[in-house]
């Protein structure tokens, strides 16, 4: 998310002391030395001026990987979105349409009782679930998506809700979407799914692992557990169960004109929490949201979680797994290591905070077959980066003396994982965003930008950081260990001078064969919409595939099993105005935001 909550992204809660700085500028400079005659070597990014009307370079890149014709500069722009003349989109799924054919048609402003059976708003990550009928699995299976947010004046059409009727729509219009998609004669639409749901900020949920039952997570009221909200990024389980993850969930949460006593925790401080939240005014109707509420004491403690929902069951109640740690999640990226255990790989997207992973302790398969989930039985880590390029996972775990002096209970400890992770010195990042895991064990992370650093680290080298970066890792023992190497995989800025300049990196994903997809979210270079970029992790040789309408993000990102089918995300198409986008030109008041369906005019593998 960026946009009307970059301030509060960019915004410090992170107190914790850095290291020297003198120290940090020599390693950061022997480190860029060692990063730039890397890039020059591939000559991936040596400068193609195109100012001054040079050739671009011949780029190296593996033979047969990208082949396309890049989107050119002066194209990535505009109130309609744009594409390699070696592809072709198509709109799916605006917010608003029904989850099933026959459902209620778009209205604006919606109601609550039609929004929550539409698609929300705020489209954003996404995981494509095949049909379980293996000749149909690329052109059948069910689309779980993320719903970030909506502005008051987007959604409702208004500065503030008006009454409690408003914050239902504004609730309902977050959250998940589980929806049928099928492709019928090289096109995709939804089918009467028995599957499509939509789970939103008053539907049942329950908690499990060490948090599970705790009284940090029991408000006085007793009122049952219910909702997911700034659902951001995902991830996909290896037994394919969807994660989606709660963002900013402490904007959503003020405290009410007549109780403004109310006066932050250390806790909620350090979690951003504030007396108008961002503004959505869900506390004036709403009293769950009001943190001046004594009987809703806890409620925040219910939100921040990574959620699991079973995408091919209908009924299921979503589940927030507490061992993953509860901090601002922005993306997890699922790994099988050593002996089958499962790995989690989260950013917590706020200036200046941390990588986390979760190691399960046991083979998944055989948790599974014990009826235990392998989310639930494992350790919590985080990550601190080392100046000669090692860097270190260390464990969040009340049995930690230096934790065990200040939490009670390991429900603490992951409830208040900043707070541990704090303590136990993890370097602290520049907005880590979406992870992903490539076929040879690499992990990647997206540090979109921090405008608020003013002191380097080996691993945030730049100061401020106003155009992010991408770092690398390896771990140790088949991501099992406590120990990685790491890298600057590269600057943003080192684009700056070639045809393929980006900033802001969000969501990222990289494929089997080795192409990083980057998609931004911020402001581009040469006036440029939001943008995804295809990345040669070998050579670092990169392309512009596809570009956004203006005021938007490109986020989100999946693909059918044979690859031929990739769907992104529009979000906050236009900021929500209609004068600088129609998008999707179907005649509505407002733009909507959207999935963007992406194939090769030839039919061949997206990114090739
Ligand atoms: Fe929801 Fe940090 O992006
Ligand atoms: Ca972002
Ligand atoms: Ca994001
Ligand atoms: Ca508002």
């Amino acid at each position: 998310m960026n946009w009307s909550n970059d301030m509060s992204d960019n915004a410090v809660t992170n107190h914790t002391e850095a290291t020297p700085m003198a120290e940090i500028i020599k390693t950061r400079l022997n480190r860029r030395e060692v990063v730039q005659g890397g890039l020059t070597a591939a000559a991936g990014f040596l400068v193609s001026d195109v100012a001054q009307g040079q050739q671009d370079p011949i780029v190296p890149m593996q033979p047969g990987l990208m082949d396309f014709t890049p989107l050119a500069i002066r194209n990535a722009r505009g109130p309609w979105p744009s594409i390699s003349e070696d592809y072709e989109f198509s709109v799916l799924i605006p917010w608003g349409d029904p989850i099933v054919p026959d459902g209620p048609k778009f209205s604006y402003p919606p109601t609550p009782e039609n929004q929550e059976q539409q698609i929300g708003i705020g489209h954003d990550g996404m995981w494509f679930f095949p049909s379980k009928d293996e000749f149909n699995e690329s052109r059948k299976g069910l689309l779980a998506l993320n719903h970030e947010f909506g502005s008051d004046s987007h959604l409702l059409g208004k500065g503030d809700p008006e009454s409690l009727e408003d914050v239902r729509v504004s609730q309902h219009a977050h959250g998940v979407s589980v929806v049928g998609l099928v492709r019928t004669a090289g096109v995709w639409q939804t089918y009467d799914a028995c599957e499509a749901r939509r789970i939103h900020v008053n539907t049942p949920v329950a908690f499990s692992g060490p948090a599970a039952g705790s009284a940090l997570l029991q408000t006085p009221n007793g009122n049952a557990p219910a909702g997911t909200v700034n659902n951001c990024g995902c991830g996909v389980t290896p037994w394919n169960t969807y994660l989606t993850c709660e963002e900013n969930f402490q904007g959503y949460f003020g405290a009410t004109n007549q109780r403004s006593t109310w006066i932050a925790t250390d806790e909620q401080s350090r979690y951003g929490f504030s007396s108008g939240g961002f503004g959505y005014g869900w506390q004036n109707f709403d009293r769950r949201f009001d943190l001046s509420d004594s009987g809703y004491r806890n409620e925040e403690n219910r939100f921040g979680w990574v959620v699991e929902i079973d995408p091919y069951d209908a009924n299921q109640t979503p589940v927030k797994r507490t061992a993953l740690g509860r901090f601002k999640h922005e993306s997890v990226a699922c790994a099988v290591g050593k002996d089958r255990r499962v790995v989690a790989y989260m950013g917590d997207d706020q200036g200046n905070d941390y990588i986390y992973k979760f190691v399960s302790d046991e083979d998944h398969v055989k948790l599974r077959h014990e009826g235990k989930s392998p989310l639930d039985e494992g350790k919590l880590f985080v990550a601190r980066f080392d100046e000669d390029g090692t860097g270190e996972w260390l464990e969040l775990s009340v049995d930690n003396p230096v934790l065990a002096s200040r939490f009670q209970s390991q429900a603490a400890v992951v409830t208040y994982a900043r707070l541990a992770a704090d303590a136990v010195g993890a370097t602290p990042m520049d907005r880590p965003e979406w992870t992903t895991v490539a076929a040879n064990g690499t992990v990647f992370c997206a540090c979109t930008n921090n405008g608020g650093r003013s002191q380097p680290n080996a691993a945030n080298p730049q100061a401020p950081n106003n155009h992010g970066h991408i770092i690398s890792w390896v771990d140790s023992d088949m991501h099992v260990g406590t120990t990685f190497t790491w890298d600057i995989f590269l600057l943003s800025s080192d684009t700056h001078a070639t045809d393929a300049r980006f900033a802001d990196p969000d969501a990222i994903y990289v494929d089997p064969d080795g192409r990083l997809f980057v998609l931004t979210d911020g402001e581009q270079r040469s006036n440029m919409t939001n943008q995804v970029v295809v990345i040669d992790t070998v050579t670092k040789a990169a392309k512009r595939l596809f570009a956004g309408v203006f005021g938007d993000e490109v986020t989100g990102i999946t693909m059918t099993p044979d690859r031929r089918t990739m769907f992104v995300n529009l979000q906050h198409v236009g900021g929500g105005d209609i004068r600088l986008t129609d998008f999707p030109r179907l005649g509505d008041p407002v733009p909507r935001d959207a999935t963007i369906v992406i194939t090769r005019k030839d039919g061949g593998i997206v990114g090739s």
